[in-house]
């Protein structure tokens, strides 16, 4: 019998890979894959991109289409999930020699020093415990060039009406969900927002779903002026 468990000792999303976009859309309709593209036009000029947790290639692909000659590192602790990237990629006949696909945990891995234009996690900080993210987003801001951009897109509680309450609910149920299927060791949603304040700023915000989601671009604090300046000319 095949052992739940993959080679880091846990069960990861492996066993997901295969219905990840299935059960997205049966909750969330198109809201995900708008909300994880909503600022994927501001990568077009990013030579170096990390992608931290990618999941099942929908957003790798529409950034190759972009910009098919940026150099991407892809890193993702499920194999499964990995390998159903590969295989969208191939589907579609993308060849992907700029792209190094890892194996790797992110909490762990490490990273080349200011290497990467843009780091991209979509979905992905939602994974961790405060306490983690206090760690892991120092460790990436390392690898992020000094003019550097960050996509993130996640889940946040919404403050407001009746989707307070139902924010809350499909909150308590995801974390249930993902607790159940896979290692994750998050047991409700943390703000990664102060970690990433300490050196970055958000130029470009997008919320959608009454709030439950939203996508943000952050520059250095010192980029970030001209980042925004340019976002109100482009609109
Ligand atoms: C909720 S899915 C999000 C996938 C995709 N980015 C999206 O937008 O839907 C989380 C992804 O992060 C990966 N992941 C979770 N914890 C990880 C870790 N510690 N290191 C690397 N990848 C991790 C999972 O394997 C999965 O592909």
């Amino acid at each position: 019998m095949k052992s739940p468990h993959n080679q880091f000792g846990t069960r990861s999303y492996d066993r997901l890979s295969g219905v990840y976009q299935l059960l997205e859309t049966i909750v969330f309709g198109p809201w995900l894959q708008k909300t994880r593209l909503a600022h994927i036009d501001r990568l077009q000029d990013a030579k170096t991109v990390l992608i931290l947790g990618e999941g099942d290639g929908r957003f790798l692909k529409e950034l190759l289409k972009l910009n098919p000659d940026c150099q991407v590192d892809c890193l993702d602790k499920s194999s499964a999930m990995l390998a159903t990237t590969q295989e969208r990629l191939k589907k579609k006949n993308i060849v992907t020699p700029n792209i190094n696909f890892i194996h790797a945990d992110a909490l762990s891995y490490d990273y080349p020093v200011k290497s990467y234009d843009a780091i991209v996690t979509l979905f992905f900080l939602d994974n961790f415990k405060s306490s983690q993210l206090e760690e892991l987003i120092p460790k990436l801001m390392h690898s992020l060039k000094h003019e550097g951009k960050w996509l993130v897109a996640d889940f946040q509680q919404p403050q407001k009406g009746i989707m307070k309450y139902i924010g809350s609910a499909l909150l308590w149920v995801m974390y249930r969900f993902f607790r159940w299927q896979t290692d994750i060791s998050a047991k409700s949603l943390a703000n990664p927002q102060p970690f990433l304040a300490k050196q970055l700023t958000v130029v470009v915000s997008k919320h959608y779903f009454a709030s439950l989601l939203y996508s943000e671009l952050w520059y250095r604090n010192d980029s970030a002026k001209y980042a925004s300046t340019q976002a109100r000319v482009s609109g």
